[in-house]
């Protein structure tokens, strides 16, 4: 399949995010990437559903929401409200994830499940034939512009190794330091959906980034 991308509004300026919502509409652009943080999971606090709602209110492109909260259970209805197409949630905050999974898909949106860059790919053994997609962190959450972990190349050839047989049709994404640099080498690892806020929104010409990284 052709790979996907989902510039994360995280790194927008908030002062003009019609703005820039409409710049990624008229882009190369798949989806947008909602980065949501609430100061308990990650040290850091995003925005929330009053947000969300605007940007959906203008997006032409399908949401991508990436939940960095704890205990995600308690939203996942008021996210769908909210627009999302795709629900994230993280590995390590969710005890009861299948039974999160199934709530994600029966409120009809695409379950993906994320792993911090200190979660081993096998521990989504289990849990992987039911996904839609697996989001493979190559940072640590809560913050743009970080360095790109270099192990995250070996961890995405898992997930694909993982989900060959249950799942061929998984999706994989990459999220935290993807830009032109490190593109190519992240889909031959087997990456399908980058994510990327920094590279896009510093960029002198934002939609230029944007297609630099679709034909990478
Ligand atoms: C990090 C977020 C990312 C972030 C990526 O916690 O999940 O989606 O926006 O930003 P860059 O591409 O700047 O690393
Ligand atoms: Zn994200």
């Amino acid at each position: 399949m052709n790979h996907l991308i989902a510039p994360s509004i995280l790194a927008a300026d908030f002062a003009n995010l019609q703005r820039d919502v409409e710049m990624i509409n008229s882009s190369e652009a798949d989806w947008m990437h909602v980065d949501i943080m609430d100061g308990l999971f990650v040290p850091n606090i995003s925005f929330g559903f009053p947000v969300v709602k605007a940007v959906k209110k203008h997006a032409q492109k399908p949401l991508d929401v990436h939940l960095m909260i704890v205990d995600p259970d308690r939203y996942l209805k008021d996210f769908v409200e909210a627009g999302a197409y795709s629900i994230t949630v993280h590995y390590e905050a969710c005890t009861h994830l299948h039974r999160t999974v199934q709530a994600i898909k029966e409120l009809g949106c695409k379950a993906s499940v994320a792993i911090n860059p200190h979660t081993p790919v096998m521990l989504l053994k289990d849990i992987i034939a039911e996904l839609d997609m697996v989001l493979v962190m190559s940072v640590n959450p809560g913050f743009g512009a970080q360095k790109f972990i270099q192990h995250s190349y070996t961890k995405i050839s898992e997930v694909k190794e993982l989900s060959m047989n249950t799942n061929p049709n998984l999706l994989i994404e990459v999220d935290g330091g993807v830009d032109s640099s490190n593109a190519a080498q992240l889909l031959a690892a087997g990456a399908n959906v980058l994510v990327a806020g920094n590279s896009v929104f510093s960029a002198a010409n934002q939609p230029e980034a944007i297609s630099k990284l679709k034909h990478s």
